[in-house]
């Protein structure tokens, strides 16, 4: 994979799915005022292209991997943190959240090509300012020295539970039980891939968020910030 590149401050939180690492890595961004990258949503957004393009990744990953080289992905916030996503132009924010992306992303993201692709894209916006990326393999690949490293943890249960509420309780699109299957099949196939499998680096901070608030998280890591003298301020 792609050599370290990373000359900026740079935060690695890795996790499995629903665990939290995006919501507190934009909070803690704007607490430390730093650039936040989730690239789980770069991997929706391919995979997003490779369903409007009908493409089948099991037949036909070389276009698989060429869409993901030739996409522009675009992340972009506002003063708030308020993330919106573009794929070549179009915002597709909502779209990436959909049960079809959700089902597909796995399978989309286990593909070699496709994650030398990102790598390259999230190692080149590494080198823009100080940034915290949010991930699977940010620590390990993506930003190997970066200088603290954050490995969320939490029961499955429990991670269900939050993304039930967040995504699917006020639409009913998708029930409790359902959202905990995919969840556990996701994981199993993150952690199983043989490229960059989810896994904490050796020198990742485990946090376990299960009996938590999200601002107690928050909180937890921004004292690590502070201790390695990443926080100027005590917000
Ligand atoms: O964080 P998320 O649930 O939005 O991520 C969606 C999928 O993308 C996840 O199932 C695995 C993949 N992913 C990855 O392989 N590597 C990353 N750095 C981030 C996400």
């Amino acid at each position: 994979m792609q050599k370290e590149t990373t000359v900026t401050d740079s935060i690695a939180i890795d996790g499995p799915g629903a665990v939290g690492k995006t919501t507190v890595g934009r909070i803690l961004a704007l607490r430390l005022g730093w650039l936040f990258l989730d690239t789980g949503a770069m991997y929706r957004a391919i995979t997003l292209a490779v369903q409007q393009k009908r493409i089948d990744t099991e037949r036909n990953e070389s276009s698989v991997v060429l869409l993901a080289e030739e996409s522009g992905i675009q992340l972009t916030q506002n003063g708030s943190g308020a993330p919106r996503i573009f794929l070549d132009g179009l915002d597709v924010t909502d779209a990436i959240k959909s049960a079809e992306v959700e089902r597909q992303v796995s399978f989309v993201s286990r593909i070699g090509g496709v994650r030398s692709a990102m790598v390259k894209k999230q190692q080149e916006m590494a080198m823009r300012g100080k940034i915290i990326m949010a991930g699977r393999d940010i620590g390990t690949v993506v930003m190997p020295g970066a200088k603290l490293k954050f490995f969320l943890t939490g029961t499955s249960e429990i991670r269900a539970d939050r993304r039930f509420k967040e995504m699917y309780a006020a639409s009913g699109a998708q029930t409790p039980a359902e959202v905990l299957a995919d969840l556990i099949r996701r994981d199993k196939l993150d952690s199983e891939r043989e490229i960059s499998p989810l896994k904490p680096a050796h020198d990742a901070i485990l946090v376990d968020t299960t009996n938590l608030t999200l601002d107690q998280v928050v909180d937890k890591l921004f004292q690590y910030c502070r201790e390695r003298k990443l926080a100027s301020s005590g917000k």
